[in-house]
């Protein structure tokens, strides 16, 4: 569990100095290819920095999460195919704009996942979404996977899968077994991710390169127990039970 340097950065627009703008931790650069980290805006850094406050309660916690869920789905809508597709306007003139083009579903790793999910509905209306049920054992940090229960077209569809936390990647790599398991193919397949660790970062490239993930922020690294530090705790009780 080697953590990292963090890095740190001026936070603000272009037209600011350096000496009129705040600097703040950023993520750590990885250089794996599937991986897109969102861009390190002050916006993100302050959603970030809220859902990390130990003392930031369960209701603030709910309502920034999700505003961080919304660009992590937007972002991710990006790496899914377009067709060019040309519109007339009100006033009789075309556009030449684009139109997405596939099939898509949500899957949900239980249960933190499931929180992703009022983000991907927002963007993506009556979006079908699958359910896998993954628990990482307290002792061992190992996943078990309890349940799944999937779209039955699955294979024909983009998958984006939704878990805030990229730890050691156990669970996360378990749930893209699932997928490929009923054929869904590995460059199909789009991991929404909150906060990722190095390690959990280098281990889905090493395992499966094709898979892309769209993060908010690589952390530090994995702590004795491996929570992501700094990280920000255990989002599942944070989300749903604190
Ligand atoms: C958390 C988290 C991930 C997993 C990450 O879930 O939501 O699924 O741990 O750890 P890993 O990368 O080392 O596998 P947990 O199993 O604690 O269940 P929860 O969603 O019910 O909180
Ligand atoms: N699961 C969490 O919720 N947080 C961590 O830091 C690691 C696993």
């Amino acid at each position: 569990n080697i953590l990292q340097r963090a890095p740190s950065q001026h936070l603000g627009p272009e037209y600011k100095s350096n000496e009129e703008k705040p600097s703040a931790t950023v993520s750590t650069k990885v250089s794996h290819e599937n991986v897109t980290v969102l861009p390190q805006t002050p916006q993100l850094i302050a959603l970030l920095t809220m859902i990390r406050d130990k003392n930031t309660n369960r209701a603030d916690f709910i309502f920034y999460s999700n505003r961080i869920n919304r660009l992590l789905v937007e972002e991710a809508l990006n790496h899914l195919p377009v067709h060019p597709h040309t519109i007339t306007t009100p006033v009789g003139r075309t556009y030449a704009g684009v139109k997405f083009e596939g099939k898509i579903c949500g899957v949900s790793i239980m249960r933190a996942g499931e929180a992703m999910e009022q983000a991907l509905r927002e963007c993506c209306r009556s979006v079908r979404i699958g359910k896998i049920l993954i628990q990482r054992d307290e002792e061992t940090s190992k996943p078990r996977l309890f349940y799944d229960k999937l779209p039955g077209d699955i294979s024909e569809r983009w998958a984006l899968l939704l878990d805030p936390m990229l730890a050691t990647g156990g669970s996360a790599l378990m749930a893209v077994d699932v997928l490929r398991s009923r054929g869904v193919p590995e460059d199909h397949i789009l991991f929404l991710n909150l906060i990722a660790s190095p390690e959990g970062a280098a281990n889905f490239a090493q395992k499966f390169p094709k898979v892309r993930i769209v993060t908010a922020f690589v952390d530090q690294g994995l702590d004795e127990k491996n929570y992501i530090v700094p990280g920000l705790g255990d989002f599942g009780d944070r989300f749903y039970t604190m």
